[in-house]
């Protein structure tokens, strides 16, 4: 179902706090609207969105390819995003990474097989000096966990499971 037949009032809010010159401005709100169901958007969504601001999809799809808050694609109950990017690289971020695949299972990208958490490698999320470090987003929203272990990482995710009654 289209975004302004399932969230008319929210769509409505969100262009309201725009001006008609300005309305491309409101494409991350409505994304992040798009979002909140699934946890992704889809192409149809991207193309609505594109429709109601009068800019292109590839207008909309290079926002959400931009950022690491949007996605594109389905994923696991959780996302973890570790920085692998250069200062947290040399504080062991890649190393931390290649433990993490092993525990885990996955590969970079891929969702674990019990469908909980997807894996994802990302550019700097501004916490350089605490690395290892990664953000989950997942039902409690988004949180930085900085400083981290396999260990504690393996904990974490113990613990989030157990919060939604996945735990074994
Ligand atoms: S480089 Fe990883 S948080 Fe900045």
């Amino acid at each position: 179902m289209s975004l302004a037949k399932k969230y008319p009032k929210e769509v409505k809010q969100i262009l309201s706090k725009y001006p008609p010159e300005g309305k491309r401005s409101a494409v991350m709100p409505l994304l992040f609207l798009a979002q909140r169901e699934e946890g992704y958007i889809n192409k149809p969504a991207m193309q609505e969105i594109a429709d109601i601001l009068d800019i292109t999809e590839t207008d909309v799809a290079a926002i959400v390819g931009f950022y690491t808050l949007y996605h594109d694609k389905k994923a696991g109950k959780y996302r973890m995003q570790v920085c692998t990017d250069l200062p947290c690289a040399l504080r062991g971020a890649d190393k931390f990474m290649d433990d993490l695949c092993d525990n885990l299972d996955v590969k970079v990208g891929e969702t674990t097989e019990d469908g909980f958490l997807t894996l994802e490698g990302v550019m700097c999320l501004a916490a350089c000096d605490r690395a290892p470090m990664f953000q989950t987003q997942g039902p409690d929203g988004i949180k930085y966990h900085e400083n981290m272990t396999i260990d504690k990482t393996l904990e974490l995710v113990r613990t989030l499971k157990n919060a939604i009654g996945q735990g074994s």
